[in-house]
């Protein structure tokens, strides 16, 4: 399980991101990004968010700690904004965070190119989960002491709003055409079989695990099966689903 937190107050919201994530203190010290289950989103955003963030980190990429943050009633009366009152009434429960990097500022491909290497596992991790969130306007990526940190998978594993035929999915080509990392990346053939053999089932069902079960509807195992099988099925594919990177670039 992720570590579970409880917010004792709402700091500032991030006005930048679509699903209107909150700065939060919880009761670790902590300062968290918190995701919430009330936005427009809905909580399948935050089950991508784990389980692409998760896969994410056991690859070596840097991604902030997650933990699950306890949002009880007594805040929202607190929160002058409608809006933002509206949505921690909405989201009292368990709810997202990612621990807030102070600082970091957004990564800018344009400006810094990236190391060939790192390009390349970053496009196939976003190719294999379907990350429609990495273009170079909105790359989802921030510099940190030194490093780039990936955020913001909310929007992978894009099968799971209509859980069409896995062998659909599993085949289908990544568009790259946009993806900040496109330019700077020539195959995926040498990341893919470094990578294959890391994202067992092992580790995807020990991903899957990670997420909280109110998020996942009826059936929670039957559910993470689902998400097991969908990856699974796709990694199996390649290289069907490797972008064509002549157009995208
Ligand atoms: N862990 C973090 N540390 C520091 N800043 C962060 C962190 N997570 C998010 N941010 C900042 O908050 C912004 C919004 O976060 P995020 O991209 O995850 O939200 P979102 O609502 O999914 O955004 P969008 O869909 O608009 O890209 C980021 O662009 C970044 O500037
Ligand atoms: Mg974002």
């Amino acid at each position: 399980m992720l570590v579970d937190v409880a917010a004792l107050r709402y700091v500032a919201p991030l006005r930048e991101g679509g699903s209107l994530p909150g700065l939060i203190e919880t009761d670790d010290l902590g300062t968290y990004v918190v995701k919430f289950t009330g936005a427009g989103q809905g909580p399948k955003a935050l089950v991508a968010e784990v389980i692409t963030s998760e896969i994410a980190r056991r690859l070596e990429f840097r991604v902030p700690t997650l933990v699950t943050v306890e949002l009880d009633g007594a805040l929202a009366p607190a929160e002058p904004d409608q809006e933002i009152q509206d949505l921690l009434r909405a989201s009292v429960g368990r709810n997202l965070g990612s621990d807030f990097l102070p600082g970091a500022l957004s990564y800018d491909a344009t400006a810094f190119a990236p190391e060939p290497k790192f390009a390349a596992n970053l496009l196939w991790l976003d190719a294999w989960t379907n990350n429609v969130d990495r273009s170079w306007r909105n790359p989802n990526l921030l510099w940190w002491h030194g490093h780039v940190w990936l955020i913001d998978h909310g929007a992978t594993l894009t099968f799971q709003h209509n859980w069409g035929p896995v062998a659909e999915f599993a085949q289908r080509p990544y568009d790259a055409r946009g993806h900040v990392m496109a330019p700077h990346v020539n195959s995926l053939a040498q990341t893919h079989e470094r990578f294959r053999d890391i994202v067992t089932s092992e580790l995807l069902n020990e991903v899957v695990a990670l997420v909280p079960e109110q998020w996942l509807g009826e059936g929670p195992d039957a559910q993470r099966d689902r998400y097991v099988t969908y990856l699974t099925e796709r990694l199996k594919a390649a290289p069907a689903w490797f972008p064509n990177l002549d157009s995208a670039a």
